[in-house]
């Protein structure tokens, strides 16, 4: 795994900084961890180390994607404009298939498989209802090298019979999958408790949970006030609390280690709450505008001090690729900032999307120390991209800044720019 690699360096260091060196060199250790991050020339220092020449190339971190759904896969671009309508016509006939394993494994196998050729290193993900088919998914990621958080769905009210299940038994096998996955090859793959949000919960699984995640030091995964038909039916089936965070809130599931999907129909009082217990938020623009959920207020949450990563969710999003998550970000941001007449909400920049695919995302998992930007001893998880073919004109000058890079690549961009994928130093695409 030692090798020196030069290239482009592109990295983020804060939602609004990047650190960008030509030519600069990634130097990374036996263990696959990156030695050091630099414009001088390091080959005399490190003489034995292999050397690799991607002048011409960007050098970047590995994508996150902190919210998608791999069982959802084969629905990829198909909307109804309605979560629940969704759900119940598209989403839980498919995840009722993952009672096949070959089924489960394939699609898993798959899922990873373009996850890593669309550039994402280090994923959180839903599975199904399925303990085997969790399993299944844990072992497809186990092989194929990917940095994971999965979870198996859970949920036993308000869904179809075939998707019911009995509380007790979903809180042992979740149990029993923590047991065998969380912390498995030093971390790389983990455990995420994984109730579907709280229309298909009861309160007493939801408390069952908050006391799981406890005990083992788990992550949880939900979904939270995405969309108007969703918000009604919670104050039908919990007409005795004060919204719909404070269910989550009294059943104990939020914490610094618990990630709320959509989060777009939120009161002052709500955000409060998630600033308070720690909770992180998946931004998810392009599944908001794809099911006709809403528009997130990205810049009111973040300006709240709540921490933000961005997910796909597919198969509510219609794309792996976080170019086009990044792109959606921006393009929903400036939507609200024009339709506010105060003007208080800038867009977010092309420096903060990158930020928020990379090292915020990063932040939200608690994986800083670990990936999310090119820094001395994090793992090398990184990507190879071939930015040259975004740029017809030959002009280069238009690639000789951060920001135009940046920008080409989030709005041109896609799968086919990224060459070459890095895991922990290894080659892995
Ligand atoms: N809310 C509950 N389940 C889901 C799901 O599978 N996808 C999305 N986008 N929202 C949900
Ligand atoms: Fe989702």
């Amino acid at each position: 795994m030692r090798a020196i690699f030069k290239g482009t360096i592109l990295s983020p260091i804060s939602k609004g900084k990047v650190l960008f060196i030509v030519p600069g060199y990634l130097v990374t250790s036996e263990q696959g961890n990156i030695l050091e991050v630099t414009s001088d020339n390091p080959r005399e220092k490190y003489k034995s180390f292999p050397f690799y020449d991607f002048s011409d190339r960007i050098i970047c971190p590995g994508f996150i994607d902190i919210h998608n759904h791999l069982s959802q896969l084969p629905l990829m671009g198909l909307s109804d404009n309605n979560l629940l309508t969704w759900l119940n016509k598209l989403v839980f006939p498919c995840e009722g298939k993952f009672k096949s394993q070959e089924i489960a494994k394939q699609t898993a196998d798959s899922f990873f498989r373009q996850l890593l050729k669309n550039g994402t290193t280090t994923t959180s993900t839903y599975v199904t209802i399925h303990k085997q088919a969790t399993d299944l998914a844990f072992q497809s990621a186990k092989e194929n090298g990917v940095r994971a958080f999965i979870g198996k769905v859970m949920m036993d009210q308000e869904v179809p019979g075939n998707m019911l299940e009995d509380t007790q038994k979903s809180l042992q096998d979740s149990e029993e999958l923590i047991e065998k996955w969380d912390g498995y090859d030093n971390g790389r793959l983990r455990y995420a408790l994984t109730p579907r949000f709280a229309v298909s919960c009861s309160f007493s699984m939801l408390k069952g949970i908050g006391d799981l995640a406890k005990k083992y030091d788990v992550y949880i995964q939900s979904h939270l006030a995405e969309s108007n038909g969703e918000l009604k039916l919670i104050q039908k089936l919990y007409p005795d609390f004060e919204n719909y965070t404070d269910v989550y809130y009294r059943a104990g599931i939020l914490s610094e280690k618990t990630i709320m999907a959509h989060c777009i129909y939120l009161s002052g009082k709500e955000i409060k709450i998630l600033r308070k217990t720690g909770t992180k938020v998946s931004h998810c623009p392009t599944a908001n505008r794809f099911l006709a959920s809403g528009i997130m207020p990205y810049r009111k949450l973040e300006q709240s001090g709540l921490t933000i990563g961005l997910g796909t969710d597919v198969a509510g999003g219609y794309s792996l690729s976080m170019f086009n998550e990044m792109k959606e970000a921006i393009e929903t941001s400036k939507m609200i900032n024009f339709l506010n007449s105060e003007k208080q909400y800038k867009p977010i920049t092309v420096e903060e999307a990158f930020y928020l695919a990379t090292l915020g995302g990063a932040k939200v998992l608690s994986l800083e120390k670990e990936t999310g930007s090119l820094e001395i001893s994090k793992s090398a998880d990184f990507l190879v991209i071939d930015y040259q073919k975004l740029n017809d004109f030959k002009n280069r000058d238009i690639l000789s800044n951060a920001r135009n890079i940046l920008s080409k690549m989030i709005y041109l961009g896609n799968k086919d720019i990224i060459e070459q994928v890095y895991l922990r130093g290894k080659r892995v695409i």
